[in-house]
């Protein structure tokens, strides 16, 4: 019986010790931290892929809030980074999404990249608009062609009555899409231009090392640092 499948606890109850469960941090900090935060970025998002431990150095949460202002939160992957006077993260979704129908109501939102084996965190915060459809056809036609058929079988986030009738709905998209696969009107990119950055390094004894960089103001590439409390 796996661990899953162990019916004498009572709902809540596990084996583990939750409030136990605690590592120590490492010795380094920060150091010295760049003017540019996205040059810090690039180098950690560097160091996450070349970690044997992080699987899916570029998957990262996005939180965006609905119409009752309840957060909702979950995993994406990070396709793309564009530098410039207003660097923007871009991450490919269902436009008829739950979280791109949040996203059309409050197109606010923060990322969070949770790199644990390298004892970092980064979180992102900004606001989000579509991608050109010419950058979303790009990244679409470079996707494997059986993710190209998971894009048109799946209304993403609206009641699936069982696993057969997506089954039976990606068999019907690729034989009628057998090579090429055009870009469905409901799938893009959203990119996120970045207000804040968030970066986190843990550290012995929870001296953990935070700083804040905050745009300076939304026509250039200038920002603020500020070190916080952890
Ligand atoms: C590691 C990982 C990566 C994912 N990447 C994406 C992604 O890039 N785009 C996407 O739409 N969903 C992705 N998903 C699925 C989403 O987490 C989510 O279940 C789905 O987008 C529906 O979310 P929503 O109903 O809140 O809109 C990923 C899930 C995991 C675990």
């Amino acid at each position: 019986m796996s661990k899953n499948e162990d019916s004498s606890r009572s709902p809540g109850e596990t084996s583990i010790d939750i409030s136990n469960m605690r590592r120590s941090y490492g010795e380094n900090g920060l150091g010295e931290l760049p003017a540019d935060p996205f040059t810090l970025f690039q180098s950690w998002l560097v160091n996450a892929h070349e970690n044997p431990y992080v699987v899916e150095a570029n998957a990262m949460v996005l939180s965006t809030v609905d119409s009752s202002g309840q957060p909702w939160s979950r995993s994406v992957l990070l396709k793309g980074v564009s530098e410039g006077k207003s660097p923007t993260l871009h991450f490919y979704t269902n436009y008829d999404s739950a979280k791109a129908q949040q996203l059309g109501n409050e197109p606010r939102a923060s990322l969070l990249f949770p790199w644990y084996p390298l004892e970092r965190q980064v979180i992102v915060t900004g606001s989000v608009s579509k991608v050109s459809r010419e950058e979303s056809a790009a990244y679409f036609h470079s996707r494997p062609w059986a993710s190209q058929i998971g894009a048109w079988a799946s209304a993403q986030s609206t009641e699936l009555d069982s696993p057969d009738t997506l089954q039976e709905k990606w068999r019907e998209f690729s034989e009628r899409y057998p090579e090429e696969v055009p870009l469905p009107d409901q799938w893009g990119g959203f990119a996120l231009t970045a207000n804040t950055i968030e970066f986190w390094q843990g550290r012995y004894s929870r001296l953990h090392d935070r700083a804040r960089y905050s745009r300076i103001n939304n026509s250039s590439n200038e920002w603020e640092i500020t070190r916080l409390y952890p």
